[in-house]
């Protein structure tokens, strides 16, 4: 429950001015109140009562969740109350996976099985691998992501049973150890080059470089550092609360759909660029600014609203994201290895520039996770349409996570939200002679 008020009331009075009635409505944890308290609020008895009208959902709680935590004005994010600086720096991304999706730390012996487990899923259905080839040699990466995720609830359909608990966690399972094996075919496939199977030897990521990577027989070794710049990405991409996709997982998951199914209207959302295909974009710009003195004319252009920085703003965020911080120190890692990517220049002075400007500044708008993470992918080696899938490979932990908890969630239904009519009153039909 929230504070408690001078008068020891931990409530909401509302007077409707329409009739002069007074309403009381409780304060809950979080200081929410609950929309369907606003129900009673009506002027004639068969009223429908009162809703909260709220586009975009930007001051609406849709649950309660105890996964991820972000304070957007002080710039924190915490899985699971851990800090997110700490867990890229001390931890892996499947230790962090396991955390967001059974809520503690795993103790040794519980990673191992967890790290086997997923080890030993990677290998998808040869009608899948086959699908692959169906695709266009220019398919964007995404699209075909998305469809063989679709694909898979076809190959399991004990999938359905999702109020099991084991079922459930198979499919977890398969899907965080799977992802990695599409995302890497979709890139040999856009490149014409054979397809490379797991490597049950090779941690979760060097598996992932090795399935994109080798060449022939010859064994496949990643730099290290490569290898734990890719893990640290994919603990900042692993879960970020009730953002867009995470909402369409829970939406379609509400109605008790597959997993697999679920997680592609989920990633199909991320696809868009306001959302995981911004680092997409920001290369796109970055590309297409071209050089430092071409910057301070593309900021004019967005001063228009011409065009819009990519890789900037955010909706919670209203102060620094903590993940573009920890990316840019990731980003001189990399570089220390790969070389230096011309587009970090552009960057940093696009950024500083930026900062500097009242336009920015007004809006509270800084650079976001996408800012640096498109300039270390290329700097990898990844064409810029596997930006989103490098994106969803680590969220399909934080989906699946937010997946779980709606479904166990008592208070949970089927989403249905409502809408205030403002069209056409009624009006008979007109036959087609007859319409001017
Ligand atoms: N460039 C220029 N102006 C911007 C930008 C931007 N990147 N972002 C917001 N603004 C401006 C808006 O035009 C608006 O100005 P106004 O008050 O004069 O109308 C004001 O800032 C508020 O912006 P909104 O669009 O209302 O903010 P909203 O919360 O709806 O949007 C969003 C957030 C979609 C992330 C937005 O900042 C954006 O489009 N950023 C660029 C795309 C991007 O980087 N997306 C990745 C987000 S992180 C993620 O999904 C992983």
């Amino acid at each position: 429950m929230g504070d408690t008020g001078k008068d020891g009331k931990n409530s909401l009075s509302i007077r409707d001015n329409r009739t002069g009635r007074e309403y009381e409505v409780d304060i809950l944890e979080g200081d929410v109140v609950r929309a369907m308290d606003l129900r009673q609020i009506r002027v004639n008895e068969d009223d429908f009562g009162m809703m909260a009208y709220d586009p975009a959902f930007s001051n609406t709680a849709s649950t309660r969740s105890t996964i991820t935590e972000i304070d957007g004005g002080k710039g924190i994010l915490r899985y699971r109350g851990y800090p997110i600086e700490q867990l890229a720096e001390r931890s892996s991304h499947l230790e962090v996976a396991y955390l967001l999706l059974k809520g503690e730390l795993p103790t040794k012996d519980e990673l191992d099985a967890f790290v086997e487990d997923v080890t030993f899923h990677t290998y998808v259905h040869e009608n899948i691998t086959e699908q692959v080839g169906g695709f266009r040699y220019d398919a964007h990466a995404m699209g075909m992501v998305i469809s063989m995720v679709s694909a898979l609830s076809t190959f399991y359909p004990d999938a359905k049973d999702v109020d099991d608990p084991a079922v459930r966690w198979q499919q977890i399972v398969r899907l965080v150890a799977k992802l990695p094996t599409l995302a890497a075919y979709t890139y040999r496939h856009h490149r014409g080059l054979p397809l490379v199977y797991p490597e049950n030897e090779l941690s979760y990521t060097a598996n992932f470089l090795s399935m994109l990577f080798k060449i022939g027989t010859k064994e496949y070794k990643p730099s290290p550092v490569l290898e734990r710049a890719l893990d640290v990405l994919f603990i900042l991409h692993a879960d970020h609360e009730q953002n867009c996709s995470t909402t369409a997982m829970r939406v379609i998951g509400s109605s008790r759909s597959d997993p697999y199914s679920a997680l592609a209207g989920a990633m199909a959302a991320l696809y868009g660029p306001l959302h995981g295909g911004a680092n997409e974009a920001v290369l796109r710009m970055l590309n297409r600014i071209g050089s430092v003195d071409n910057i301070p004319a593309f900021l004019e252009g967005v001063k228009r609203k011409e065009e819009r920085l990519m890789g900037f703003g955010h909706r919670i965020y209203k102060a620094y994201d903590p993940r573009a911080s920890i990316i840019k120190r990731t980003a001189d890692e990399v570089f220390e290895v790969t070389g230096r990517n011309p587009l970090l220049d552009i960057a940093l002075e696009l950024e500083k520039i930026a900062l500097s400007e009242d336009y920015f500044v007004e809006r509270n708008l800084y650079p976001n996770v996408d800012f640096y993470s498109g300039i270390i992918y290329q700097a990898l080696g990844f064409p810029v349409e596997m930006f989103p899938v490098l994106f969803a490979i680590p969220r399909t932990v934080g989906w699946l996570a937010q997946w779980q908890e709606m479904i166990t969630d008592p208070e949970q239904r089927i989403a249905r939200p409502r809408q205030v009519f403002v069209g056409s009153d009624v009006r008979d039909f007109v036959p087609i002679a007859d319409r001017g």
